[in-house]
């Protein structure tokens, strides 16, 4: 059986993920810190796709998580064949207020781990000649992201690195997509303080389309997916306008302050 590994598998589209691959026919590794959500998650894809996951509980905020990751796939003796870069975060509010811890744990697990995991497991998929990488950035990766600034950079990272892995591994049967949601129903809104701002007002979309995006856009091994025409229409007028516009307008939609 083909095997998925999805960080993020425990709420939000990590978890969308997750029941999509399984109804493809995937087993699963399943990589969150909440070990409970990721068996209850578990328990459910054995019951309605009869496909089996491995939990592995794990905070990618820690450098060895990784690893830690690594070393649970191969104790089972399991390869990867997808792995889906979902786990992420950010935090609202003013640069300098937000504590420096913060803003380290948000690049280690926005892009270290994705970046750990990837070579992690990459080399397997070439030897294979067959695999996907599907990392979930943002819209944000377009604009830089006054009072998210840290967060908004690290999506613009995420872009970079899977527009450019992508041209690296065409042609050796390797898929890589770099998934860019806007705004979405998750538990995200909440924790990072973004609830409250204009950003989440109006046309927000659900995780269970912007999943399925995503695994059709690795599916066709479209590099760049944008969620929605709302978002490709807010990326295309970005393009138009100076980098210093988007800041101003961002900041106008998520200053808290
Ligand atoms: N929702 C949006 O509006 C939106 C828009 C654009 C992009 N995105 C991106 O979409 C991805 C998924 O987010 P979501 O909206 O589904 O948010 P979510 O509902 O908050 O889910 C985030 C997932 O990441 C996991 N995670 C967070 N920190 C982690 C850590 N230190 N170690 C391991 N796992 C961790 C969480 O699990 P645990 O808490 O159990 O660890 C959870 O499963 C993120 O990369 C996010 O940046 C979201």
């Amino acid at each position: 059986m083909p095997v998925a590994l999805i960080t993020g598998a425990s709420a939000g589209i990590g978890k969308e993920f997750a029941k999509l691959f399984a109804a493809k026919g995937y087993d699963l590794v399943l990589v969150a810190r909440r070990k409970d959500a990721l068996e209850q998650l578990a328990a459910e894809i054995k019951l309605t796709y009869g496909r089996a996951s491995h939990v592995v509980a794990a905070d990618l905020g820690c450098s060895t998580a990784s690893q830690t990751v690594h070393e649970a796939v191969k104790a089972v003796g399991l390869q990867v064949d997808v792995l889906v870069n979902n786990a992420g975060y950010g935090l609202n509010g003013p640069f300098a207020k937000v504590p420096i811890e913060t803003h380290a744990d948000i690049i280690q697990v926005n892009i270290s781990a994705l970046v750990q995991l990837t070579r992690i497991f990459l080399p397997g998929m070439l030897e294979r000649s067959n695999g996907g990488v599907l990392n979930v950035a943002s819209t944000a990766a377009f604009v830089p992201g006054p009072m998210m600034a840290v967060y908004y950079a690290s999506k613009a990272f995420v872009l970079s690195f899977t527009e450019a892995l992508a041209n690296e591994v065409s042609g050796t049967g390797i898929k890589v997509s770099c998934l860019c949601p806007g705004a979405t129903i998750t538990e995200f809104q909440v924790r990072s303080g973004m609830d409250k701002t204009d950003v989440f007002k109006g046309a927000v979309m659900d995780s269970v389309t912007v999943a399925k995006l995503g695994v059709d856009g690795l599916e066709r091994n479209e590099t760049v997916v944008i969620c929605g025409l709302k978002n490709q229409l807010a990326v295309a007028a970005a393009h138009l306008v100076p980098r210093k516009v988007s800041a101003s307008l961002v900041r106008k939609l998520q200053d808290l302050t």
